[in-house]
């Protein structure tokens, strides 16, 4: 999609009002609203068990909501998860979720749901997929299956990605590599990143949503949210170190 398809830059491929979720008849997702800018990387924040993933979950329709969520300003709150992502929004989920048994060409194929799936963007993206592409995708480090993740949600013309926690647990080395791909990424799709490693937030994220207790405590430009100290200590509970 060029840029600018969407209409103006300024009307957001993604807004949620009001979003409120439950899971085992537990209120996970209290009262969330947020926008997603038609370009670039926004960021959602928040400690552990605040409600980031579940926030994702019910953007995709993958457990029970109320409240609004449209896509390029028309309704998806509703939708089964399968009407949702066929209309283009892209799930990276926070545990990889690659099948093991199967072979990085294997995964990437059951992943293709268009006639022209973008290969050649892939393969110039993740060199080291194309070098493994006959290698189970169990025997791969947690580095290459986060690539083969992301790997496979690009394949396919979205207008959205959500992206949860790409880097957890992987080396220093490997976080700035998925970074990159990323950062490439979103030159050509919009991506909603769930993110704890705010150096990697520092770099990518235009815009950030913090998230605490199931609501949004804070929206900003990502970059002043990270310059706040007292913010990111309180919301976050973290001290950011300052480049010098
Ligand atoms: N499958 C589940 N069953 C019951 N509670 C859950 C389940 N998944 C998440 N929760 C609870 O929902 C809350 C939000 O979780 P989650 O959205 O995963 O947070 P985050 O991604 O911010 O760490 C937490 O209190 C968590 O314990
Ligand atoms: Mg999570």
């Amino acid at each position: 999609m060029t840029p600018g398809a969407e209409g103006a830059a300024s009307v957001p491929i993604l807004t949620v009002r009001n979003l409120r979720c439950t899971i085992a008849g537990q209120q996970v997702v209290e009262d969330v609203s947020f926008d997603v800018p038609a370009t670039g990387i926004t960021a959602v924040l928040g400690r552990n068990g605040v409600g980031k993933t579940s926030t994702l979950r019910g953007v995709l329709g993958l457990i029970p909501l109320r409240g609004e969520v449209r896509l390029g300003g028309e309704r998806i709150d509703g939708l089964s998860t399968h009407r949702i992502v066929r209309r283009g929004v892209g799930y990276v989920p926070e545990d990889r979720e690659v099948f093991s048994k199967l072979t990085v060409a294997e995964n990437l194929a059951l992943a293709e749901r268009q006639k022209n799936p973008r290969r050649e963007f892939v393969a110039e993206l993740f060199p080291d997929l194309v070098a493994r592409r006959d290698q189970p995708a169990g025997t791969l480090s947690g580095g290459q299956q986060q690539m083969v993740s992301v790997a496979r949600a690009l394949l396919n013309d979205n207008r959205l990605l959500l992206v949860d926690e790409p880097t957890k647990g992987l080396a220093p080395k490997i976080v700035t590599e998925v970074a990159d791909a990323l950062r490439e990424a979103s030159k050509t799709v919009p991506i909603l990143l769930v993110e704890q490693n705010l150096e990697v937030v520092r770099r990518l994220a235009e815009d950030a949503v913090v998230i605490a207790g199931g609501r949004v405590a804070h929206v900003g430009k990502a970059s002043d949210i990270l310059d706040d100290e007292e913010l990111t200590r309180r919301l976050l509970g973290v001290h950011v170190e300052h480049a010098a």
